[in-house]
């Protein structure tokens, strides 16, 4: 067989070069930048009480379009989904050293959100083939503290919210999604994001859509949609009342987009559809083709759901195989293939919780009066999201690439090839 020998042993790589990197910018996004530009006026915010207070043209009319789009009641703009994930966290009240239960696959801010407000992260467990937070796992670490439940849309597919749904309703808890990697994905024919009290999407540079640093929060509560607004823009300035309720969590932040973000995130949302169907593509051409590999599993999609692949997740059963996932990876990686994720962070294991040290160094707010939890983190917490960053999860990360069936075509070579070789490996 002409190329068989391995890159990593010598051989000549699959791929030949770098495949085509993804470019999310067109004229349009130009134009409307440029419109913003020439009118001289790059925000028109205002913290304080009056018609400057909720944005600019172009960041209300990027928030009515995103409304529309997903068909929520309320889309409200921020200069980055952190800054949304903070503000979600806030608007639900929470009270220093609640508990919010949340999954440890996920990047950090959803669950240094719950920190920003002195909540106390509780990780649950996650699934085998979603990746997603498992439902039964949450159900085991409900306490008299717990105030929500924050799923995350990791990878492109939706958390399990119908089951999540069922249990913050029968004990009175809030329910977030952290859909930053799951813009236009569905569940039961709804966009997720809206199936939460609170969602909402990334607008950065790598996600499906952006606008270079960004988040759109989405809601049908009117009353959350209202306190969402007021954190966003130093609402201290802006909230007249004494109640308690209407004051709490109203600190001052500066969560605002900016009119050419704004201008740009309409254009975007426009192309939404178009680059989910891409990678939809992609992801379908790669099922087809890389099902057959021994000890590879291809993504898993709900029963009822869509995958809008941010990610295109993979396990490996390293039995099966008979090679280590780090020995594969070397080898695809020389053979070409780009943008492999091996492994997911667990945050569980990050230091800053392992040490519970966030504010100062001396354990707040674990430590406070108002942790009554007695919370540890550490290795075992949460074995299947242990064992999948350890050994078993294999992704690609096909929001970097361009990927055209014929550049697909050379990473399924590349997996075939290293597949077909298994024996250099072992030796
Ligand atoms: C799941 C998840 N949550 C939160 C964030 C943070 O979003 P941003 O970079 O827009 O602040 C990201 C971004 O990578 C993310 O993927």
């Amino acid at each position: 067989m002409a190329n068989s020998k391995l890159a990593l042993l010598g051989g000549t790589p699959a791929i030949p070069g770098p495949l085509r990197g993804f470019q999310s910018m067109g004229e349009d996004e130009v134009a409307a930048a440029s419109e913003v530009i020439r009118g001289g006026v790059l925000s028109a915010y205002i913290g304080a009480p009056g018609p400057g207070f909720m944005g600019g043209p172009k960041v209300q009319q990027f928030e009515t379009e995103a409304a529309q789009y997903f068909g929520v009641k309320h889309a409200i703009a921020v200069n980055s989904w952190t800054s949304g994930l903070i503000a979600a966290v806030g608007a639900i009240g929470l009270e220093p050293g609640d508990e919010v239960i949340t999954s440890p696959w996920t990047m950090a801010a959803t669950a240094t959100a719950i920190l920003h407000w002195n909540g106390i992260p509780i990780f649950a467990d996650i699934d085998l083939t979603t990746f997603n937070i498992c439902p039964e796992s949450v159900k085991k670490l409900i306490t008299n503290k717990t105030k929500a439940i924050f799923a995350v849309d990791i990878f492109g597919q939706t958390a399990d919210m119908a089951s999540l749904r069922e249990i913050a309703t029968r004990h009175g808890l809030k329910l977030l999604c952290d859909t930053a990697q799951s813009p236009g994905a569905k569940t039961g024919g709804v966009y997720t994001g809206t199936l939460a009290d609170i969602g909402g999407f990334s607008l950065n540079y790598h996600k499906h859509i952006h606008c270079g640093e960004g988040g759109v929060l989405v809601t049908n509560d009117d009353w959350l949609a209202k306190r969402l607004c007021l954190i966003r823009n130093h609402a201290e300035a802006v909230v007249r009342s004494d109640d308690p309720r209407e004051l709490s969590n109203m600190l001052g932040f500066n969560f605002r987009m900016g009119e050419i973000e704004a201008a740009i995130a309409s254009v975007q949302l426009r192309k939404l559809e178009g680059r989910i169907l891409s990678r939809q593509r992609i992801a379908a051409e790669l099922n087809q083709s890389l099902a057959g590999l021994t000890g590879l599993k291809t993504p898993k999609v709900a029963d009822g759901a869509t995958h809008v692949y941010y990610v295109y997740g993979m396990t490996l059963d390293t039995e099966l195989v008979g090679v280590s996932r780090a020995r594969l990876v070397d080898a695809l990686r020389a053979e070409g293939v780009p943008a492999l994720v091996v492994g997911y962070q667990n945050l569980h294991l990050l230091p800053l919780f392992r040490n519970k040290i966030a504010y100062g160094t001396k354990g707040f707010p674990w430590n406070s009066p108002y942790c009554t939890s007695d919370v540890t983190y550490g290795p075992g917490l949460c074995p299947t999201a242990e064992k999948l960053h350890n050994e078993t999860f294999l992704g690609i990360n096909i929001c970097m690439n361009e990927l055209p069936p014929e550049d697909v075509a050379l990473i399924v070579d590349a997996f075939h090839k290293v597949w077909g070789q298994l024996d250099q490996l072992k030796a």
